[in-house]
């Protein structure tokens, strides 16, 4: 028991120290922090927008550019009320709360009922990891989980709790979802008390006037997701773009949502940014799409070179109203796997809504067969925010080097990096920074690089290294000799001497994005 405590303290302290970290080195910080702060809001600083921008870009460059029947829109945050209508996002889109009395805490239901069977999985997994010590290299993990007794009784609780939860939803029956919480005996995580409040449902859609006074003022809503902008632009964009199905649509952009619980640093945020595509398909080609996206996504995310074993596909049980079939890539965060992306095959269900609604018809022409039909639709969607948290909880680590010295160093991958190379003259005198402002001209206009001059080399590669620059470049006297400099990699620590004049293709092959987007 003390050893799992050990542990989960541990990674309470890793995230505490990541967080602490964004805001040292000017990627993170608290929003209007003068005035405390704004619960789940955020400013990126000058480190972070960077690292933002280019995470857009790769998210752009590999669904748009790299699709010629994928194009690009930016739409309006405000858009008509009734969009939210037709979304089911006035109707729908609530959390259902639960209270404790006795802490006056409040929790989402769904939340506390996932977490007690994620428990009830723990113990599965505790089952494999001790057979898989006692029968070693003869262990065959599928049929153990096919046989043993102890396994089947615990996932046979798990589907009757998911299953229990799914009828209740689907009924909005919130007596029962109370109920199930009573009779798994499950306990506010703070203050172990059991006296629940009844669940209500709570929509999270900030909503605000446009109009200049009370009479004409009417209700507009901060949009929730981009992917409604998208769905109305539908005809706009495959009219004038002549698109021809299958074909997406993708949209970055920021969408807002009054999180009630709103923790765990940028994954939970009230306003934070989506990158979504809508993939327009002919019915019944759905699934074939949705099976091509899961496969597209996750290869995105693994030619970042994150360990494999840190992305899982999560199936939904509970499809949302729009879906008929759904599952999102977790990522492992410091505090355990969590959701990344979406990844949700939403039927005809948003144009067949938005055409009732407008009274517009939101059809395609189809020239082969001569007829009309509202396209089916395959959604990818994904936070930036939390890519941005996968990256650096993934980047930030502590580590004692071999002459004994500590460091801590954001291991981001290179073409993602804020700064790709940071240009350090060994002194500020004899002519040392002149040769370095001389570098940085050959290169700024390629790659982003950072003068620094202030304190001591090793210093200066500590600082860097805690930024998360992938390379350093030293300019010392011999530099003005023979036009070469030292390069020092942020991973391997190796350094290396080398011409002035081959830096700039050296650096673009090792930092550039297109090495990643080859991958894709
Ligand atoms: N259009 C579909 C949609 O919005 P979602 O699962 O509600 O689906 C998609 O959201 C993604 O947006 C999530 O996988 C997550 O990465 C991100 N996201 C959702 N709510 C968020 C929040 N409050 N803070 C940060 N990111 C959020």
């Amino acid at each position: 028991m003390y050893f799992i405590f050990a542990i989960m303290a541990n990674e309470n302290n890793t995230f505490k120290n990541i967080i602490a970290h964004c805001k040292e080195y000017g990627y993170i910080f608290p929003s209007s922090e003068i005035y405390d702060g704004l619960g789940a809001v955020y400013d990126y600083g000058q480190n972070g927008v960077e690292l933002k921008n280019n995470i857009k870009q790769y998210w752009w460059k590999a669904m748009v550019q790299m699709h010629e029947n994928i194009v690009g829109i930016d739409s309006a945050i405000f858009m008509h009320p009734t969009t939210w209508k037709a979304s089911g996002h006035v109707d729908a889109f609530n959390d259902p709360l639960i209270d404790n009395k006795d802490s006056k805490k409040r929790y989402r239901a769904d939340v506390l009922i996932e977490e007690y069977t994620e428990k009830i999985r723990g113990k599965i997994n505790k089952e494999v990891d001790k057979a898989a010590k006692r029968f070693g290299d003869q262990f065959d993990k599928e049929q153990f989980l096919a046989t043993n007794q102890r396994v089947l009784d615990n996932k046979k609780k798990i589907d009757a709790i998911n299953e229990r939860f799914k009828n209740a939803m689907e009924k909005n029956d919130l007596n029962e979802v109370r109920q199930i919480i009573i009779d798994c005996d499950i306990a506010d995580p703070v203050s172990g008390s059991k006296n629940w409040t009844e669940v209500r449902q709570f929509n999270l859609m900030f909503s605000t006037e446009v109009g200049s006074t009370v009479d004409n003022a009417n209700t507009i809503f901060l949009r929730p997701e981009t992917a409604q902008g998208i769905f109305v632009n539908f005809l706009n964009v495959q009219k004038t773009g002549r698109m021809k199905i299958p074909f997406g649509i993708a949209q970055i952009g920021k969408a807002f949502r009054n999180e009630i619980i709103a923790r765990q640093f940028i994954f939970r945020m009230r306003e934070f940014e989506q990158m979504e595509m809508q993939f327009f398909v002919k019915p019944g080609e759905e699934l074939k799409w949705y099976e091509y996206w899961k496969e597209h996504r996750i290869k995105w995310h693994k030619s970042l070179g994150i360990a494999d074993n840190k992305y899982r596909f999560h199936d939904h049980i509970k499809l949302a109203h729009y879906a008929n079939a759904a599952c999102d890539i977790e990522f492992n965060f410091p505090m355990g796997f969590k959701e990344l992306e979406g990844i949700h095959s939403r039927t005809d269900f948003d144009l067949k809504s938005h055409e009732e609604h407008s009274g517009k018809k939101l059809q395609y022409f189809d020239n082969e067969t001569n007829s009309s039909y509202v396209p089916y639709v395959i959604e990818t969607s994904i936070g930036l925010d939390r890519m941005f948290l996968a990256i650096v909880s993934n980047a930030y680590q502590e580590e004692k080097l071999d002459d004994g010295s500590e460091r801590v160093v954001m291991k981001i991958p290179a073409p993602l990096a804020p700064t790709k190379a940071a240009i350090l003259p060994l002194t500020k005198k004899d002519g040392l920074p002149e040769k370095a402002r001389e570098i940085i001209n050959q290169l700024k206009l390629d790659i982003t690089v950072q003068y620094d001059e202030k304190d001591s080399i090793g210093k200066r590669y500590r600082r860097q290294d805690a930024i998360g620059t992938p390379y350093c470049i030293t300019i010392d006297h011999q530099s003005l000799e023979d036009n070469t400099v030292t390069i020092r990699d942020r991973d391997t620590l190796e350094q290396k001497r080398v011409a002035i004049n081959v830096l700039l293709e050296m650096l673009t092959s090792r930092v550039s994005m297109t090495r990643l987007l080859n991958l894709n």
